[in-house]
């Protein structure tokens, strides 16, 4: 149903005002399919709130943003095509991981068989008639995880994903986000990690204030060095010609 080519995600003068403050301002980017994509950015710069407006979670304030090539309302059964990881919050503690996923897989309409293939590929399979309330932060993470799986979407999109897991489970997370990527699924992950972001995307979105610092292919943002000198130095740049403006 949807159009296999043109971005997977894409901002068009995207803008967020809260009462007078703006979380995002001016922001155009868009996110090449089948890649991985890393946005990048200081605390409060305005990571969650994008990725928020392109889930339908918040309407912008002006500007729009497109997933699949279409505003997020207009895609019909959204759990298929887009899996989103925003926050782990929501998952009820009284409820195993099991009965969590049933109830997501019944909402998504997909096969009940996908609630065990998506425990067994986080890991979760021997915990998953535990309540959630004995999780730890990083099984929670991978629980979430599993239910953004669920309807093996073609976009997934994850805030912080990495937050809580071990080195196993970070090293786990990059390679099934690589084999999610190599599969032809794009994925757009938001972190401060830069070590791990710079081992895991292919493409960054750098932004600062709400609005856009770079983006492109990792390579042409970082011209070859570290991630965290790049990214830095592309931050005080910014900050000065803000200054000088
Ligand atoms: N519901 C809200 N009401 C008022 N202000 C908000 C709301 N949500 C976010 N903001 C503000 O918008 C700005 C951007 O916040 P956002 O959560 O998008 O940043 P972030 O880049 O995800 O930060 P972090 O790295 O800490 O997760 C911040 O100044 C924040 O205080
Ligand atoms: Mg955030």
């Amino acid at each position: 149903m949807h159009t296999p080519t043109g971005p997977a995600m894409q901002a068009i003068r995207l803008t967020k005002t809260f009462r007078s403050r703006a979380a995002v301002a001016d922001l155009s980017f868009s996110v090449r399919r089948g890649r991985i994509t890393g946005l990048l950015g200081p605390n409060g710069s305005g990571k969650t709130t994008t990725l928020r407006m392109a889930l339908g979670l918040t309407r912008p304030t002006s500007g729009s943003v497109r997933v699949l090539g279409r505003p997020y309302d207009e895609i019909a059964e959204p759990a298929r095509h887009v899996g989103a990881v925003l926050d782990i919050t929501g998952i009820h503690p009284a409820r195993t991981a099991r009965d969590h996923l049933r109830i997501a897989q019944l909402t998504a309409g997909v096969s009940p068989e996908r609630v065990d293939e998506v425990l067994l590929a986080v890991d979760l399979s021997d915990a998953a008639g535990q309540k959630a309330r004995t999780y730890s932060l990083g099984m929670r993470q991978r629980l979430a995880l599993a239910t953004a799986l669920l309807g093996s979407p073609e976009l997934l999109v994850l805030d912080e994903p990495a937050n809580g897991l071990d080195p196993t489970g970070i090293r786990w997370l990059r390679d099934a986000l690589r084999s999610y990527a190599d599969s032809g699924a794009t994925v757009v992950i938001a972190s401060h990690v830069l070590a791990e972001m710079e081992q895991t995307v292919d493409d960054v979105v750098v932004i600062h204030g709400g609005r856009l610092v770079a983006a492109g292919d990792l390579q042409d943002v970082t011209l070859g060095a570290p991630l965290e000198d790049a990214y830095l130095g592309l931050l005080r740049s910014f900050e000065e010609a803000r200054r000088a403006r």
